[in-house]
């Protein structure tokens, strides 16, 4: 073992939150040239939302796989992304793989470094609903990524828990905090001169009151959508002053029914996928969030947003068990009474709920350096 060349971990990341969640630690990494040279490769399982995000970030992959094909299934982008990352480890030999999360890209990534006997770091480690069918598959994702992981870099303490508790080593588990609160307040920081940029994109918003939503899980595909769609159909109808903006994800699963049901209402505004600063900026000017999405469960509680989760199971308890996040699920007429109860609120009242003595339970932003620094205490060089 030599220790003093850099060390190389590879970083493979595929979609927009594994883009937005490791921006910050490769961002980190590129500060410590002398003792760390990421080698940054994207699967490229999202296209034009991954983009976005990189472009943001200003982050240029070292390797681009360009995975992505229009309504591609779990099976077919697995079997691609697993000889495609096996090609780029052969060739790049590096000293480690480092993946995010629980998508395609982190699951068939983990088992080829794992075929390589290469260590794995896994950020965002920890994280369980105990169901493998929620969410669907990323449950099963994230846990083939904790079987194979070397570092298991637990978000919270409730993660690092569930680590130990599957028989996972002590001393291969640290609770570092998450990445997405490095990401959000570096954005905060950039982007605190640029409101009036978006709020000028929003003109209609001016002192109305707004419902951010976004949907995009799987198990929500079909009827579960529709429920929701259907239950945004009602409130817009119960709330028409209320401003109800949808950044609709570019799934074709997604896009289909979103717009065959909300396309109608004059203050349900389906817009594109936002860029991550601008949908920083409605998270912050939202008066309540109704969401399927992971990191938006732990960036709307960071930013004193009440939000409510479309989902029967969140891998994420850390906000509902502080009052700040509640389980909704899909059936229509839930939804559309938590959201009226939530509407029903003063503003006055619903901020303070979510603003007086709260103590981030997803981190403090220093994440990409405790990940970074672990990395370098654990990994040996190959
Ligand atoms: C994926 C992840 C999910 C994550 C989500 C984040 C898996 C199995 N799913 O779901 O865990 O929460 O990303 O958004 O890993 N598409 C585009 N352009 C894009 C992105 C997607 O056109 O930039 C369309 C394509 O038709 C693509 C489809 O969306 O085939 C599905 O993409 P995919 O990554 O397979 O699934 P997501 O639903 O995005
Ligand atoms: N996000 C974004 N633009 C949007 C919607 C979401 O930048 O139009 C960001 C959001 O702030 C969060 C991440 O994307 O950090 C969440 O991604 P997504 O909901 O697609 O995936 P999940 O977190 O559910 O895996």
């Amino acid at each position: 073992m030599t220790t003093s060349s850099p060390l190389r971990p590879l970083i493979v990341l595929g979609t927009r939150p594994e883009a937005i969640k490791l921006a910050p630690l490769i961002r980190h990494c590129l500060e410590r040239p002398t003792e760390i040279a990421p080698i940054v490769c994207s699967t490229g399982q999202h296209r034009e939302m991954l983009a976005q995000v990189l472009g943001y970030f200003e982050i240029t992959p070292d390797i681009d796989l360009q995975l992505m094909q229009p309504g591609q299934t779990l099976t077919s982008l697995s079997a691609a992304c697993l000889t495609a990352v096996d090609q780029t480890i052969r060739q790049q030999r590096p000293d480690c793989l480092v993946v995010q999360g629980d998508t395609t890209t982190v699951m068939a990534s983990s088992m080829v470094a794992f075929y390589h006997r290469l260590p794995v770091v896994h950020v965002e480690a920890g994280l369980r609903t105990g169901d493998l069918m929620a969410p669907w598959p990323e449950e099963f994702n994230r846990r083939v990524a904790g079987i194979v992981a070397t570092l298991h870099c637990a978000p919270t303490e409730g993660a690092a828990a569930c680590l130990r508790a599957e028989g996972v080593a002590e001393d291969s588990v640290r609770v570092t905090g998450n990445t997405v609160i490095d990401a959000l307040l570096w954005t905060a920081e950039r982007e605190r001169a640029a409101t009036q940029r978006w709020a000028a994109k929003y003109p209609f918003l001016e002192n109305a009151s707004m419902v951010l939503v976004t949907g995009h899980r799987r198990e929500n595909f079909g009827s579960g959508l529709q429920n929701i769609c259907d239950a945004l159909g009602q409130l817009a109808t119960d709330f028409p002053d209320t401003h109800f903006v949808y950044p609709v994800h570019l799934n074709p699963n997604v896009q289909g029914p979103v717009r065959e049901r909300l396309s109608q209402f004059d203050n349900v505004h389906l817009v594109p996928p936002a860029d991550y600063p601008e949908f920083v900026w409605l998270m912050d000017r939202s008066r309540l969030i109704l969401t399927d999405s992971g990191g938006v469960q732990e960036e709307a509680p960071s930013l004193g947003k009440p939000v409510l989760v479309t989902r029967e199971k969140t891998e994420r308890p850390e906000a509902v068990e502080a009052g700040l996040a509640e389980l909704v699920g899909t059936d229509r007429r839930r939804i559309v009474d938590s959201v009226t109860r939530q509407l029903s609120k003063t503003p006055q009242t619903a901020d303070a709920r979510h603003t007086q003595g709260f103590e981030n339970p997803y981190g403090d932003g220093q994440a990409s350096k405790r990940i970074t620094d672990w990395m370098l205490e654990a990994i040996e060089r190959r």
